[in-house]
């Protein structure tokens, strides 16, 4: 389909949804060896939420789609795709996004799952964006959920004080031009797969016993080395698609990144030279919570009324495969 051609599209519904269970800094410190004045200097955060024992990723990502549909006022019946970025899913298959359609009885909806770690907003908005912009569908439900808590060593200091869970959800639809999604930019680096990754579970390493006894079905992460990438990634993602929108820096009126590290934040924005007011961060309450950061900042963002209508809002993500994604909305 010729450029020309495609419509554009918007979010018109958002909402979010994070576990009751808090968990605090100071819980930690009776886990391992660790103190609440390490957490908070090196990465900035002072809780998290974790999910119970029986509450899977679909658990948190049915209430946020439906928060997500009253928001945009369009009942379940409406919607027509559903995608959920997840790399905790409920189980390998079928697809989370499955579940979330039995439970919020979206009848008419065809499902999938995408993986791209803590890229995955970035990714699936995209995807739904273009299917809607070429007119296969009207409305997408793009949701992102993710239980890190259940792939987390919790005897390892240096992996299990950074991460949280929770889900947040966005309904894409056509909306008037100028509007929407101005622009993506997304990108990856397979080379580097080995500095974040969960080695076991897939084909590679199938469980076993041998795998468990060696903690393989846990996160591992080279912390120093994802930090010194992340950064200059985050803003390309961001400059780049800032410039495919024909925009600049200076004409962002919100910047929502990746909620990871605050360290991570600041010098993204120092580099950018975006000021503190104009960054949305809600890390010291959920950590890093994968895909899912960005989404649930989305919703916050919006309930709290950070975005007003025509503001330019720039996405920025990064994250395991090494995956990263920007996007341009106007708000
Ligand atoms: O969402 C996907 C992307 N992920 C990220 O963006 C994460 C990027 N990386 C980071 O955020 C940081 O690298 C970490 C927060 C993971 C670690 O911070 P750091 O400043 O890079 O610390 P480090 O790994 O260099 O460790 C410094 C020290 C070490 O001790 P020694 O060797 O200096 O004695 C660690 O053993 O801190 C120690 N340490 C801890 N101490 C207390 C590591 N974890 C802890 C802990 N509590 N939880």
């Amino acid at each position: 389909m010729t450029k020309d051609k495609l419509r554009p599209v918007g979010i018109v519904g958002t909402g979010s949804y994070t576990p009751s269970k808090v968990l605090t800094n100071f819980d930690l410190e009776k886990i391992v060896d660790t103190s609440d004045e390490w957490i908070r200097q090196r990465t900035g955060i002072v809780e998290r939420r974790i999910a119970k024992d029986d509450e899977a990723s679909s658990d948190l990502a049915t209430p946020a789609a439906l928060a997500a549909l009253k928001d945009a006022n369009i009942p379940p019946s409406k919607v027509e795709m559903i995608i959920v970025a997840t790399v905790t899913p409920d189980m390998t298959f079928p697809t989370t996004a499955c579940m979330v359609q039995k439970n919020i009885v979206a009848e008419h909806a065809a499902c999938f799952d995408l993986l791209a770690a803590c890229s995955g907003f970035s990714y699936a908005l995209e995807v739904g964006r273009q299917l809607i912009a070429a007119h296969t569908y009207k409305t997408v439900l793009v949701i992102s959920a993710d239980t890190l808590s259940k792939i987390t060593d919790w005897t390892d200091r240096s992996i299990c004080v950074l991460f949280g869970d929770g889900a947040g959800a966005v309904v894409l639809q056509p909306v008037e031009k100028g509007r929407g999604i101005l622009s993506s930019y997304l990108g990856a680096d397979g080379s580097q797969s080995d500095i974040l990754q969960l080695p076991g579970g897939g084909s590679r390493n199938p469980v076993s016993q041998k795998l468990i006894d060696e903690r393989g079905h846990y996160i591992k992460m080279r912390g120093q080395e994802v930090f010194k990438i992340a950064v200059p990634t985050m803003c390309k993602a961001a400059r780049k698609a800032l410039h495919l929108a024909n925009l600049d820096v200076s004409d962002v009126d919100l910047f929502i990144p990746h909620q990871a590290n605050m360290r991570i934040i600041e010098s993204v924005a120092k580099r950018l030279h975006i000021p503190r007011e104009k960054v949305f961060i809600n890390l010291y309450k959920y950590g890093n919570s994968s895909s899912a950061s960005t989404a649930i900042a989305v919703d916050e963002a919006a309930k709290e009324g950070r975005m007003k209508k025509g503001d330019i809002v720039v996405l920025s993500s990064f994250g395991g495969g090494l995956c990263w994604g920007g996007t341009v909305i106007r708000w």
